[in-house]
């Protein structure tokens, strides 16, 4: 019988790249979301490439009973993969109170039922958030975690440690934590893939629409960083690559191959690059041109970062393999196949 995995968010956009990989590595992945951004066409995504539908429960999890009686219904839930949670930056600023009850309560109300119904692997949805602007490059995971920017990034630092304390308390919890870096493009059916929610404040997104003629031009958030070119520097990860560490680390959870009850993993590519080398590369993959307008810096955004992926290639025996132009090409051929869906 195929090994259950309960995936929450697991209609969003990170979430359903795994629930693919899931499929095809033969889990059965029982989807709850309560769709706040995501839409139930996912799932005919997902079952046109693996050819499964995947279980799919719309509930809250801030909903504990609600909860409850899915954990109820599947009994013999093997671990739960915890994407759930609400992302935009910009917006846990002005509505902090929404992000801490959605992401912190979400996770309280796991912590409870995998203690209560014995359910004792977690692998759980951080982010390269709580290095903020790490005094040396690249990041390790025993880097400190610095003051977080915004009340989105403090809910990452408090989820971390309250799953650390958590474990404590439960010697059966046992947890991987995977730090993102920055998750970009989307599966090569274009079948499933990133859907943002009105103006896009991720870059890739605004660089595919402004491609499609959906924005007039995109704006370089600064050229003055202490960088070779002057633009912002990160470390972009491709999703389906993101989403088979989530394999290998729920593959390490159900092999007791942990070392430490609570595990922390950088998922990167181990390589930066620049607001205008991304450009670049994306008019090199594509032949179509993104028009940009240097602006200023964006408030709250960091001069640099990227992962130093190797304790992630060693302990999970996991590799970001592709290459910048084939992430690029494959946002590109979702934003293309998108715009036909909203026409
Ligand atoms: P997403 O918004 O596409 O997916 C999250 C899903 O969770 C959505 O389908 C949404 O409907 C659902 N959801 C939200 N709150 C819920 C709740 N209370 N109950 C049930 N469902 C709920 O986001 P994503 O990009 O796939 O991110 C997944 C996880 O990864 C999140 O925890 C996010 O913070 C984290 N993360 C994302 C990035 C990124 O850049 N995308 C980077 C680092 C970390
Ligand atoms: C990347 C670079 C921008 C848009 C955010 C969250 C982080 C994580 C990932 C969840 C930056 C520049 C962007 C544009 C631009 N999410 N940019 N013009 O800011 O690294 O990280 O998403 O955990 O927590 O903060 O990603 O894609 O927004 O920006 O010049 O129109 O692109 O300034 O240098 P970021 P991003």
């Amino acid at each position: 019988m195929k090994e259950k995995i309960l995936v929450t968010g697991g209609t969003g956009y990170i979430g359903s790249h795994t629930v693919v990989e899931l499929q095809n590595s033969g889990y059965e992945a029982v989807i709850v979301d309560n769709l706040s951004n995501s839409s139930l066409d996912v799932l005919d995504g997902i079952a046109s490439i693996t050819g499964v539908k995947p279980a799919f429960e719309k509930i809250d999890c801030c909903d504990l009973q609600g909860l409850e009686t899915v954990v109820k219904k599947y009994p013999d839930i093997k671990a739960i993969i915890h994407f759930a949670a609400s992302k935009a930056v910009g917006e846990s600023v002005d509505k902090p109170l929404l992000y801490y009850r959605n992401n912190l309560l979400s996770l309280l109300n796991l912590l409870d039922l995998m203690n209560k119904y014995n359910i004792p692997n977690l692998v759980f949805s951080s982010s390269c958030t709580v290095y903020g602007q790490p005094d040396t490059l690249p990041v390790t995971e025993n880097m400190p975690v610095k003051p977080a920017q915004s009340p989105y990034g403090n809910t990452k630092q408090i989820a971390e440690e309250i799953i650390q304390d958590a474990a404590r308390a439960d010697k059966r919890l046992k947890s991987v934590i995977l730090r993102y870096f920055n998750p970009v493009g989307a599966h090569p059916s274009a079948a499933i893939g990133e859907l943002p929610n009105g103006v896009p404040n991720n870059l890739i997104p605004f660089v595919t629409q402004t491609a499609a003629g959906i924005r007039e031009y995109l704006c370089v958030f600064g050229n003055d960083y202490n960088t070779p070119d002057g633009s912002a520097i990160r470390d972009y990860i491709y999703v389906v690559d993101l989403a088979k560490a989530h394999i290998a680390a729920l593959e390490r959870l159900l092999a007791n191959g942990s070392r430490q009850d609570v595990e922390f993993f950088n998922l990167g590519t181990g390589k930066g690059l620049s607001v205008l080398e991304i450009l670049d590369e994306f008019e090199k993959a594509t032949g179509v041109k993104v028009k940009r307008k240097i602006a200023g810096r964006r408030q709250g955004d960091i001069e640099k970062v990227w992962a130093d992926p190797a304790l992630a290639n060693r302990e999970l025996g996991w590799k970001a393999e592709t290459a910048t132009q084939d992430m690029l090409i494959s946002a590109w051929k979702w934003e293309q196949k998108s715009n036909i869906v909203k026409r």
